[in-house]
């Protein structure tokens, strides 16, 4: 008898947090579960999630950013759809795909600097390793240069190149040659570039960790210093890519041409897992130099017929309906609203971003009777404070964010690139109420920050 996925849920609804904590990691489940994250979601579609009580969630996380032409859209659901309607063949092997062919075609002229070639992956990680391995193969050089702060993925190879500790520690030994350079500093970039055995420089045009953004010269000047090296400069825009930044690649804001661009994400339409390479000719064919080199990197489910189809539909949308023009003016537009609160409010020190991909920074106040409050919260825990922000944001007006990194006093949010002024409206008001209420001490916010402090220091404690 066939089981009807849609009535297996509806039968176990209820049970999702008890099965993680058993078989899968329990301790994402108890973190969602202590901050008051654990609803029932039942639908979802744009830039919205349902619970199982009705109630409508603005989602501003967007899976980490995978959905930035929202969920379930009608026109990815309906490519997906044919091709699994069609019987196609898929995963031959012996053959080439076409569907994957007609992707490369579409996704190259959209590249900066004249890149002309795709290999394809499963995801943001494999796409780092990818790169990893193009640009040594192709320079015969080992070390790949990195930022502090950077984040490139969790796989052996792309963990060596994060730039916060806490993803490294235990996991050792990193790859061999990897060297961390500070963010936006062109000295420490040239100076690590200047021995000559570099093969390649990756760097995020905007830092998804903590949203740093880089300076107006940095990724021009990085560029060219790659060149004057010999060193491939790689832009990892796995987040920043297909229009989050209100520009189809980030770099294209600062008029940066990579000899590499990695992307991820977004172009899995929400749907389908892929990862994509974007480089020159050359770099390529030097890894793929022979047919007996043909199958010296690649992966099995690579170019799978529902990912290119995916990926198709989602260039197809981010076409027709403007999103990137969308993203653009929409973001500027309500970065502008939250920079307006800075006035307002003590704790809220900076607003930055491009686009959709939008931080809020905290810190410490002026006032004296305010700092007292802040500075027990970050001597419980670094970063505790913008939990105050994210816990309420959620609770009270129903929007899910996130905060951007680990210790870090950052909120970030990620939209899908079809939200309307009518978000807009709900992130602005939503937001000045929430930053309103962390400068009411004693308040209800503040009792939630005593809960985390001691949380955080029973966790200090047993660790
Ligand atoms: C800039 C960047 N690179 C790489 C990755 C890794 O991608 P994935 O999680 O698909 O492996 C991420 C994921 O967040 C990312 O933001």
């Amino acid at each position: 008898m066939s089981e009807s996925l849609l009535e297996l849920l509806a039968q176990r609804r209820g049970e999702s947090f008890a099965l993680h904590e058993r078989y899968l990691n329990t301790q994402h489940a108890r973190v969602l579960r202590t901050i008051g994250f654990d609803r029932r979601y039942v639908r979802a579609h744009g830039p919205y999630l349902w619970d199982d009580e009705g109630n409508r969630y603005l989602d501003l996380l967007s899976g980490y950013g995978v959905f930035a032409v929202g969920r379930n859209h009608p026109a990815i659901v309906a490519a997906l759809r044919e091709v699994l309607e069609g019987e196609l063949p898929s995963l031959v092997q012996m053959d080439v795909s076409l569907l994957a062919g007609i992707l490369a075609e579409r996704l190259v002229p959209t590249f900066p600097g004249g890149l002309d070639k795709v290999f394809f992956c499963n995801s943001g990680a494999e796409a780092v390793e990818a790169a990893i391995k193009f640009a040594r193969y192709a320079t015969r050089r080992e070390a790949i240069v990195y930022c502090e702060h950077a984040f490139h993925g969790l796989t052996m190879g792309a963990v060596s190149l994060n730039g916060d500790d806490i993803f490294q520690e235990g996991f050792g030994p990193m790859l061999p040659g990897c060297r961390r350079i500070p963010f936006n500093d062109l000295a420490a970039l040239e100076r690590a570039l200047a021995q000559r055995d570099v093969a390649a420089f990756i760097v995020e045009p905007i830092q998804g960790h903590g949203v740093h953004v880089a300076a107006p010269e940095y990724l021009r000047e990085a560029g060219r210093l790659c060149r004057q090296h010999g060193t491939l400069f790689v832009a990892d825009e796995v987040q920043t890519g297909l229009g989050r930044t209100g520009r189809m690649w980030a770099v294209e804001h600062w008029h940066a041409e990579p000899d590499m661009i990695l992307m991820a994400k977004a172009l899995s339409g929400g749907f389908v897992p892929v990862g994509a390479v974007g480089m020159r000719k050359d770099t390529f064919d030097k890894l793929f130099s022979s047919m007996v080199r043909a199958p010296v990197h690649g992966s099995t489910f690579s170019k799978n017929n529902l990912a290119m189809a995916a990926g198709i539909a989602t260039l197809r949308v981010l076409k027709e309906e403007n999103l990137v023009e969308h993203a653009a003016k929409l973001g500027e537009g309500l970065i502008s609203d939250l920079r307006a609160l800075i006035d307002k409010h003590e704790f809220l020190h900076d607003v930055r971003g491009k686009g959709m991909m939008i931080a809020l920074e905290f810190g410490q106040p002026k006032s004296l009777s305010l700092r007292a409050a802040w500075k027990l919260l970050e001597t419980a825990q670094a970063g505790l404070f913008s939990q105050m922000i994210t816990i309420p944001l959620f609770k009270n007006h129903r929007i899910l964010s996130q905060v951007a990194g680990h210790g870090c006093n950052v909120v970030k949010f990620l939209p899908p690139l079809v939200i309307s002024e009518e978000d807009r409206r709900w992130i602005r008001t939503s937001c000045d109420e929430v930053i309103a209420d962390t400068h009411k001490v004693p308040g209800s916010i503040w009792d939630l920050g005593k809960t985390l402090a001691g949380h955080a220091i029973k966790a200090r404690r047993a660790s």
